[in-house]
Parts: C-alpha cells; sequence; structure tokens
C-alpha cells in the first residue's frame, strides 16, 4: 500500500511540474487538450459560435471577410462560406493545441498564422479581442466541465496562444 501511494505521489507530482517552455503542468495541458475535444467535436458549430461571438461584439470585423462580408448577420450562420471559414479556425487551433507537447512547432504554427493575418491587415488588438472572446465562451460551452481548474489551464493556454501569435506585431 505504501509502495502504491509512494507511486502515486510520483505520477502526481509529474503531473503539476511547470514544463518552462509553456509554463504548464502536464496536467494543465491534458485538461486543455480534453475539453478542447469537445469543441472539436462539431468543427463547423463551435467555429460558428466563436465567428458569431466575435461579430457580436465587433461588428466592424465582418467587413474584412471578402467571402461574407455582404450576408446579413442572420443568415451567417447558414451561409456555407461562412460555416467553412468557422470551421478551418477551429480545425487550425486543433492543430495547435494538439503540438502542445512540441513548444517549438507550436510556435512556428502560430507565427506562421499570424504572419498571414498581419499581411492581410489584421491588427494585434483583434487578436486580443478574439482572446476576450474565447475566454468568454468557454464557461458556456463546456458546461460542468468548467472548473476552475480547466478555466485556470485555459488561462495559461490563451496566454501562450496569443502572447505568440501577437509576436509578429512587435517587430
Ligand atoms: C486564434 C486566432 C485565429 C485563427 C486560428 C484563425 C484562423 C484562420 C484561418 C485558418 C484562415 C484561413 C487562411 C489562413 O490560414 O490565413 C483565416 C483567414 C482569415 N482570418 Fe483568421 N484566425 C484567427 C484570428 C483572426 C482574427 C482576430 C481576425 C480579425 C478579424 C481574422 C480574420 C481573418 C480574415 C479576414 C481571413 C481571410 C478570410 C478569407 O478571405 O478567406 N482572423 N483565419
Amino acid at each position: 500500500m505504501a509502495l502504491f501511494r509512494g507511486l502515486l505521489d510520483i505520477f502526481a507530482s509529474e503531473a503539476n511540474k511547470v514544463d518552462g517552455r509553456t509554463g504548464m503542468t502536464e496536467k494543465q495541458k491534458r485538461l486543455v487538450q480534453n475539453t478542447w475535444a469537445i469543441v472539436r467535436k462539431d468543427e463547423v458549430s463551435s467555429g460558428v459560435a466563436i465567428m458569431l461571438a466575435l461579430f457580436t461584439e465587433y461588428p466592424e470585423y465582418q467587413k474584412q471577410f471578402k467571402l461574407f462580408k455582404d450576408v446579413p448577420f442572420d443568415e451567417l450562420p447558414k451561409n456555407k462560406r461562412f460555416q467553412a471559414h468557422s470551421a478551418n479556425v477551429v480545425s487550425a487551433l486543433s492543430s495547435v493545441i494538439h503540438q502542445i507537447h512540441d513548444p517549438a512547432l507550436m510556435e512556428a504554427t502560430l507565427l506562421s498564422l499570424a504572419d498571414r493575418h498581419k499581411a492581410r491587415g489584421q491588427t494585434e488588438e483583434q487578436f486580443q479581442n478574439l482572446k476576450k472572446v474565447m475566454a468568454n465562451l468557454f464557461p458556456s460551452v463546456l458546461g460542468r466541465q468548467y472548473t476552475p481548474e480547466v478555466q485556470e489551464a485555459w488561462r495559461k493556454m490563451l496566454d501562450l496562444l496569443f502572447s505568440t501569435l501577437c509576436r509578429v506585431y512587435k517587430n
């Protein structure tokens, strides 16, 4: 029994050790991946929820999307171009979240995504606003799974994602 307890303690302390490259513990990475699995299950609905929340807070952003800039807000959820874009956003985030165990690869993916956005005219402020919108969506999307531990894990993950994305605006 003592040996069993000892092993459990070792596993627990490994899971709670902070990875200096990401600022996250193994447990927090696992919580992020497990809860993102809920979001990823339906890329279209989840992506649409994120994009609609973004356009609700910042209606002027819709003008930047040439494929659906003139579609009335109420018609966006059924618009296939909007759905396709929304699913792409979730899919891009899924790739990055999947790469969390290889932080250098994750960083390279994020920087190239941000470079493409910067070249098209998206701003750092827009990224920061999307971060807020996403953080506000998690409680309703995750429901009872949104425990204080999950909240803290996502706070760290969003900080990591968006601080990396925004690095392209610093130079
Ligand atoms: C987590 C952050 C974001 C992710 C994962 C993401 C993902 C994507 C992806 C996968 C594309 C397809 C083309 C490409 O890869 O460049 C795209 C295009 C685009 N994104 Fe983002 N995006 C993010 C943030 C933003 C923000 C904050 C804006 C500002 C409003 C934005 C505006 C656009 C626009 C205008 C396009 C071009 C759409 C088109 O003409 O087809 N994105 N995004």
